[in-house]
C-alpha cells in the first residue's frame, strides 16, 4: 500500500488535531533579524514569567525565523486583530527562497524600537520585543522564552484573532471590570 505525505502526515499529527486544536491560541506574528536577513512567522505567545516579564514561542527548528533567533538571541511577538487575519495566513508559508517575506507577502513593517533588533507588524493589538533568555528543544519545537524589553499596544483595539478547532475566530466583549481577582495580567 502507498501512504501518500498528506497521509503520513495526517497520522503523525492526528493528536494534534484533535487535542491541541481544542485549546483557544492568540494568533501571533514570531519575527527575527539578523545580518541583514529578517523573516516571521505565524505562531502563538504565553506568558511564563510575571517579574521578570517573560514570555515563550514555540518553532520548528526548521523555519527561517527560528534560525534568525538562534542568530540574533532577539524576537518580537506582533498580537494580530481580526482584521490581520490575511497576515496570519501570509506569514504561516514560506517566502520564496531567499526573499524578504515582509515584502514578498505585503506585510506592513513596524521598526523596532531602539535597542531593538527585530521587526514587527503595523497596526498590530500589541507588540513585545523579547531579548531570548532561555532555549528549551521540547517534541518537535524549540522554546524560546524571551525577557520584554520593550512594548507597545493600541488599547483602542480588543478584537484579538484567535485559533481553535483549525479556524480563525475574534475575541468578542468584556465580560468583567479590569482585574477584579487582583491578577496582575
Ligand atoms: C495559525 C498558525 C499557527 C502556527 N503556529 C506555529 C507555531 O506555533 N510554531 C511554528 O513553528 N510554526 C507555526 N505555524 C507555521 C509557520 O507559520 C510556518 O511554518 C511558516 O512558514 C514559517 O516561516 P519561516 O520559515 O519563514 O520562519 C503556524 C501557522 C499557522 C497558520
Amino acid at each position: 500500500m502507498t501512504i501518500s505525505a498528506e497521509t503520513a502526515n495526517g497520522e503523525r499529527f492526528a493528536l494534534a488535531r484533535a487535542a491541541l486544536s481544542q485549546v483557544p491560541h492568540p494568533v501571533a506574528i514570531i519575527s527575527a533579524a539578523a545580518d541583514g536577513d529578517r523573516s516571521c512567522a505565524t505562531g502563538t505567545a504565553m506568558y511564563v514569567s510575571l517579574a521578570p516579564a517573560q514570555v515563550v514561542v514555540a518553532l520548528f527548528p526548521g523555519s527561517h525565523t527560528a534560525k534568525l533567533i538562534e542568530r540574533s538571541g532577539e524576537f518580537s511577538v506582533s498580537v494580530l486583530t481580526r482584521a490581520q487575519q490575511p497576515v496570519a495566513a501570509a506569514a504561516g508559508r514560506s517566502a520564496p527562497s531567499g526573499q524578504d517575506k515582509f515584502a514578498a507577502f505585503g506585510i506592513p513593517v513596524l521598526e523596532p524600537p531602539a535597542g531593538a533588533a527585530a521587526p514587527a507588524v503595523a497596526d498590530s493589538l500589541a507588540v513585545l520585543w523579547c531579548r531570548v533568555v532561555q532555549r528549551i528543544p521540547t517534541g518537535d519545537h524549540v522554546l524560546h522564552v524571551g525577557e520584554v524589553v520593550a512594548h507597545r499596544a493600541d488599547a483602542t483595539k480588543v478584537d484579538a484573532l484567535l485559533r481553535f478547532r483549525r479556524r480563525y475566530l475574534r475575541v468578542g466583549d468584556w465580560t468583567s471590570d479590569e482585574s477584579p481577582e487582583g491578577y496582575p495580567v
